[in-house]
């Protein structure tokens, strides 16, 4: 038994149905009515009574009396009350099985099958095509992959999509550009950054020249007709495109099951028989030519699907996709993270399913996040002045290279670990913060080995490995018997449900918070008790059995938020 919630639930019960015929509350009621004394001298957990005494029909003193009088067991180091609070503490027997439960686990601590039999689609990252990554896809980049990983952690069957931005008018001009001023060979040695200058002298040439607009239009119709040379052009863009996104999903360690853009809906004409099956529903509108779905009763400005020249848009895809995604997949659940900035679109989008008829749009969720500034500087999209994530990355490795060769110049692997401490600084740093919250980056701060940061983390879980590499604990081994090794064990009892926590709320910054707590009790611990070093061969095990949990505790934990674990640092 690792969840002493469950247990002092448990215990509540069965005292309740003796005292009174039946309090009508379940183990999981009474559980949820728990909480964490501020001080944890008081206890490890506490039942505020007020809550019982509707039930009871007593006072919430009177209530905690009777309960601590008739509860009692070796779980518990003590039961008191506080006024109308009960307080349980955890007894070192308690929790010194518990921690060779986790032990025994291996790495199935935190896990949870509360998803079996179900399936979720992700759409996260999703970049316009022919554009590099900027510091403002982070977000949707990460918080996407974390809240995959937190999902199948928890037994959901989970779909990654990228729903790439890789159809409209701009690759009229794209194609254009190429034609005109650009070549294969620089194209596949640069890259998206060249794809990127001939989009920048698109706009610059257009301005004296109009009639490339007109080109461009002419290019991209070509293309929507299925003109084959326009077709490889396309196809190479998004090749290319592709690769050089693929590079910095190495480094976070991500995969998508499926790189699905607009343009699978549009030229598989399933965005145009969304628009009919609004049309058939009687939800459709003529507005100046566009084709709408008015939304004004709900309060929302209208939902447009075709354009003036009866092109499908943004919205139209995305009617597309949640209902191909839907008939494909059978999901319970899809979510969509983008910036906030998208919340009206997607409500707008939730509203046009369930006007058509789908019984789950209920299922369907936006997960939005706030802005990202770099010391202070709004970094606005579509401007010039914008941070690629590529040169914050490297910034970052750079930056820990030095730390490194300061401090541990010895280290074999040193580009492949600066990379897992560089990059993973960023997405700690980033992945603290609630995700609405507009955050600030200091590079600096991310990169500190002192605060509660993600080289901070990264190194107190190579603390662990590089004490199991000198001795692992003999399994079930000795028994707690200094309250510092109490506290990591009380640490550890709490990551399901922090984990289940960043789950229902779509937060993985629960987990990231949760890692730093973890880090520092371990490292209070560390320094307090002597583990390697310890006398008493028994003692010397069980603080083993502790480090060897929080390692794994520590790994599944940082794998969660899309953070690599250097075992040497
Ligand atoms: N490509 C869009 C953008 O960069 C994000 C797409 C998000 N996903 C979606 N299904 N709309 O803004």
């Amino acid at each position: 038994m690792t969840d002493f919630k469950k247990c002092v639930a448990e215990k509540i019960k069965t005292v309740l149905s003796r005292l009174s015929d039946d309090s009508g509350l379940s183990a999981d009621e009474l559980s949820d009515m728990l909480e964490y004394p501020p001080d944890s001298s008081m206890g490890d957990l506490a039942l505020p009574c007020f809550k019982l005494s509707r039930i009871l029909k007593k006072a919430p003193p009177v209530i905690a009396e009777e309960l601590k009088s008739n509860i009692s067991g070796e779980e518990f180091e003590s039961v008191t009350t506080a006024g109308g609070y009960l307080n349980f503490k955890a007894s070192y027997s308690f929790l010194t099985s518990a921690l060779f439960d986790i032990c025994e686990g291996g790495d199935r601590f935190g896990r949870s099958d509360e998803g079996k039999g179900k399936t979720v689609v992700l759409d996260y990252s999703s970049p316009n095509v022919c554009k590099p990554f900027h510091i403002g896809h982070l977000g949707t980049t990460v918080i996407g992959h974390s809240l995959k990983k937190i999902h199948e952690f928890s037994g959901y069957k989970c779909i990654g999509i990228n729903h790439l931005g890789d159809w409209g008018t701009q690759f009229g001009k794209q194609i254009v550009a190429f034609r005109k001023w650009g070549d294969r060979e620089t194209v596949e040695k640069i890259g998206i950054d060249e794809l990127v200058r001939l989009y920048v002298k698109f706009h610059e040439e257009a301005e004296k020249d109009p009639t490339l607009d007109d080109e461009a239009r002419a290019e991209f119709h070509k293309l929507e007709e299925g003109d084959p040379d326009n077709l490889a052009l396309w196809q190479w863009f998004l090749e290319v495109s592709i690769a050089e996104y693929k590079k910095t999903y190495r480094q976070l360690d991500i995969e998508f099951d499926h790189y699905t853009g607009e343009s699978f809906y549009i030229r598989n004409g399933l965005g145009e028989k969304q628009v009919e099956a609004i049309r058939e529903k009687g939800l459709l509108r003529l507005d100046e030519g566009a084709s709408i779905v008015d939304l004004s009763e709900y309060d929302m400005p209208p939902c447009i699907v075709l354009k003036k020249d009866g092109s499908t848009i943004y919205h139209t895809r995305d009617i597309a996709a949640a209902v191909y995604r839907k008939e494909t997949y059978d999901f319970s659940k899809a979510i969509y993270v983008t910036s906030s900035q998208q919340s009206l679109h997607f409500a707008q989008l939730f509203k046009v399913i369930e006007l058509m008829g789908y019984p789950w749009y209920n299922e369907l969720v936006h997960v939005p996040y706030g802005t990202v500034s770099i010391d202070g500087a709004k970094l606005a999209t579509r401007t010039g002045n914008v941070v690629l994530l590529k040169d914050l990355f490297r910034m970052s490795v750079d930056k820990v290279k030095d730390i490194i060769r300061e401090k541990n110049p010895d280290l074999e692997n040193v580009e492949e670990t600066a990379e897992a401490v560089g990059v993973g600084a960023i997405v700690f740093y980033y992945l603290c913060n609630n995700r609405i919250k507009d955050i600030n980056f200091t590079l600096d701060a991310a990169l500190s080995f002192d605060g509660n940061t993600g080289p901070y983390a990264q190194y107190t879980y190579a603390r662990t490995c590089s004490v199991l590499e000198k001795e692992k604990p003999v399994p079930g081994k000795g028994s707690l018997t200094v309250d510092g090794e109490a506290d990591v064990i009380k640490t550890l009892l709490k990551f399901p449900e922090k984990v289940k926590q960043a789950l229902d709320d779509y937060e993985p910054s629960v987990v990231t918070r949760y890692i730093i707590e973890l880090c520092t009790e371990f490292n209070r611990f560390y320094h307090n008790c002597q583990i390697l070093k310890a006398e008493d061969e028994d003692v010397k095990n069980f603080r083993l059995s502790i480090t060897e949990a929080t390692n794994k505790v520590l790994e599944n934990a940082l794998h969660l938020i899309c953070m690599k674990t250097p075992r040497k640092i």
